[in-house]
Formats: C-alpha cells, sequence, structure tokens
C-alpha cells in the first residue's frame, strides 16, 4: 500500500465510526459540516491538499481522496435514510399511527338539485335533437330588450325588473345582467345563416325583484327555439308534452294558456297541477290558490324576429319556449319553497 493510502484510511475509519454515532438529524447535520462542509470540512481541506503532494505521490493521493469523498457521501445519505426508517417505525409502536383505524370518511360533494334537474330537462331535449348553446349572463339592454321586441317604452319592461351594470361615462350602449335566455334566440339565429335552428339554451338570469317561495332574484332558465320550414304550434305543444312527461311521468296534468310575450304570436304558458293542494286551497302558497304552477313561456316566433336575420318569413316558422329550472325542481320533488335552493343550507341541500 503506497504510504499516502494510509492518512485517507485513517481518515475513512474516523469519519465512519463518528458517522454511526450520530442518533438524529441535527447530528447528522453536524457531522456534514465537520467532514463536507464546503469552506473547512476535513475532507474538502483534504481535497485541497492534493495539489501540495510530492509529484510522484499526487495522482494516488488524488484518486484516493476522492474515493474517500464518495464514501463519506454515501454513508451520509443511507445513515439518512436509516434515520428516516426508524422515525417510521417509531411511529408505528409508540401508537401516533394506529394502522388498523378506520379511514376518514372523505366528504362527496354532489350536484345542486338545480343542476341537476337542468341537465336532466337538457336530456330530455337532446332526446328530441335539440342541441345545446350558452350564451352571456352579462348581457347588451339590445339583446335582451330591443332585439326580442321589447322597446324602451314598451310595458313589458315592467315585468323584467333588471339589474344594470354601469357603463363608462358617455358610452349610449347599456348593459345588464340578462333577464331571461331569450337574447339567444336571437344570438342562436345571428351565427346560423340558413335554418333549420333546433337549441336549448340554459343559464342564470337575474331579476331585481321581491322573493317570494316561487320567485327568486336569480333564476335558471332554459330557452327553447326551433326555426324550419313548416314548424307549427302542434308541434311547439308536442314537444312541451314529451318534455313534461320525461320529467314528470305519465299522471302529472298539463295545461295551457294563453299568453303574451312581446317576442312570440299566440304565446302561451305551460302549468303542471299543484302537488302541494291539487288545487283544492285557495290560499296555496305554492299555486296561489290556482291548482296550477307554471313552469314556462312559449309560443310561435314573432315574423319579425325571424325576418331581421334574414330568414324568410314566409317559408320559415318557428317555436320558443323559456322554462324556469328552479319550478320545475320544486314539481319533481315537492318542494314548498323556491328560497330552499339558494339558500345553502346543507341540510336541505344533502337529500337530493
Ligand atoms: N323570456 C320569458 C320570461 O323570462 C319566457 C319566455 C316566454 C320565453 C315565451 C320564450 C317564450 O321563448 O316564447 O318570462
Amino acid at each position: 500500500m503506497p504510504a499516502a493510502a494510509d492518512p485517507l484510511e485513517a481518515l475513512r475509519e474516523e469519519a465512519l465510526i463518528s458517522l454511526s454515532d450520530a442518533r438524529d438529524d441535527a447530528s447528522v447535520e453536524l457531522w456534514r459540516n465537520h467532514w463536507l462542509g464546503r469552506s473547512d470540512g476535513r475532507l474538502t481541506i483534504l481535497l485541497r491538499s492534493i495539489k501540495d503532494q510530492p509529484a510522484d505521490q499526487r495522482a494516488a493521493f488524488g484518486a484516493g481522496a476522492n474515493v474517500l469523498k464518495v464514501t463519506l457521501e454515501t454513508a451520509l445519505e443511507e445513515k439518512l435514510e436509516s434515520l428516516r426508517q426508524a422515525a417510521l417505525a417509531r411511529l408505528g409502536t409508540e401508537g401516533a399511527l394506529d394502522v388498523t383505524l378506520p379511514g376518514r370518511p372523505q366528504l362527496r360533494g354532489r350536484l345542486h338539485p338545480v343542476t341537476q334537474t337542468m341537465r336532466d330537462c337538457l336530456d330530455a331535449f337532446a332526446q328530441m335533437g335539440f342541441r345545446v348553446f350558452e350564451g352571456p349572463e352579462v348581457e347588451w339592454s339590445k339583446y335582451n330588450f330591443d332585439a326580442a321586441r321589447i322597446p324602451e317604452d314598451h310595458p313589458a319592461r315592467d315585468m323584467w325588473d333588471t339589474i344594470w351594470i354601469d357603463t363608462a361615462a358617455g358610452d349610449p350602449r347599456e348593459i345588464l345582467l340578462r333577464t331571461h335566455t331569450t337574447p339567444n334566440q336571437i344570438r342562436v339565429m345571428e351565427r346560423t345563416p340558413e335554418p333549420p335552428v333546433r337549441v336549448v339554451v340554459p343559464g342564470k338570469c337575474y331579476r331585481h325583484e321581491a322573493t317570494d317561495a316561487t320567485h327568486e332574484w336569480m333564476l335558471t332558465q332554459i330557452e327553447g327555439l326551433a326555426v324550419d320550414e313548416g314548424v307549427r304550434m302542434s308541434d311547439l305543444k308536442g314537444t312541451l308534452y314529451q318534455f313534461a312527461q320525461t320529467m314528470f311521468g305519465r299522471d302529472r296534468k298539463i295545461i295551457f294558456h294563453h299568453s303574451y310575450f312581446p317576442f312570440v304570436e299566440p304565446g302561451i304558458e305551460m302549468a303542471i297541477d299543484c302537488f302541494i293542494c291539487r288545487g283544492n286551497d285557495s290560499k296555496c302558497h305554492t299555486c296561489h290558490g290556482t291548482g296550477w304552477i307554471e313552469i314556462l313561456g312559449a309560443g310561435m316566433v314573432h315574423p319579425e324576429i325571424i325576418e331581421c336575420h334574414g330568414y324568410d318569413s314566409s317559408r320559415v316558422t318557428g317555436f320558443a319556449f323559456g322554462i324556469g329550472v328552479e319550478r320545475v325542481a320544486l314539481l319533481r320533488w315537492g318542494i314548498d319553497d323556491i328560497r330552499h335552493f339558494y339558500s345553502n343550507d346543507l341540510r336541505f341541500l344533502r337529500q337530493f
């Protein structure tokens, strides 16, 4: 063995013995500084001294010193790993970790009842060939009102007390939170150069109004629009009838009333028999004593609206509808007050 190997061998022994004495991470850290510390670790100093060795021994000394460096670094890693394993083993035996305890149940989220109902409604229409389209909740007044034939001074604007958005001073364009999904009739037709159109548009709408058992200031609607040659009122009624049967089963009663909406002519409303009082309680909160709960407005698309997209109203006709999804959910599950949906009471929401 060359003479220069001896001091290396002595260092190796000393270092490894002192490492094996280390009992925790802190003393291993001290050891690392003492031996491998960047500026004055003992091995570091040794490596630095390679150049001072006699020329004929320098190569062998350098090789030996580098082997020693790898040895110490490897021993350090092994030591840290064995400390980690020992700590884990202690956790098991000292009772901090009881592997026999049953796991904590994960809280499972679920879909909000209105979302569930909305998806089921969309499925019902998908089966009839309707595609889903979505439009913005923050809408131009032009789409929400004007294009739907509700001009500035039209009394129908009273039906939608509106939440307006502030615009830059002097900007004549008015922005609002859409009060219904009807503006999407226009948006869809704008994007469809030629009929047929057959879409449903789900989404939130906002109204600045007092709440009661069947009215909320935020509501979910599904707008429907079908435009093609030869679309008739009977197609509208058949579509809505099919929808109601899918959602409520065959035993619920359905009634169509005449109604007025500026964007359709003629207009109708569809209602379902009141599940609470069956029409026998003149003070019923849910149907207001009428025996019926209205769930949607509908009608034949006004020819002016068909025309303004370049469609020929003498050739193509259309029907449209707007469903109140919360109302559908009320009826489905027999819920007596629409305000439960957005009061964030988990005792209520967990039932669905
Ligand atoms: N937009 C109406 C509302 O919010 C609902 C409605 C009525 C939509 C008739 C329609 C329709 O498409 O034809 O009260």
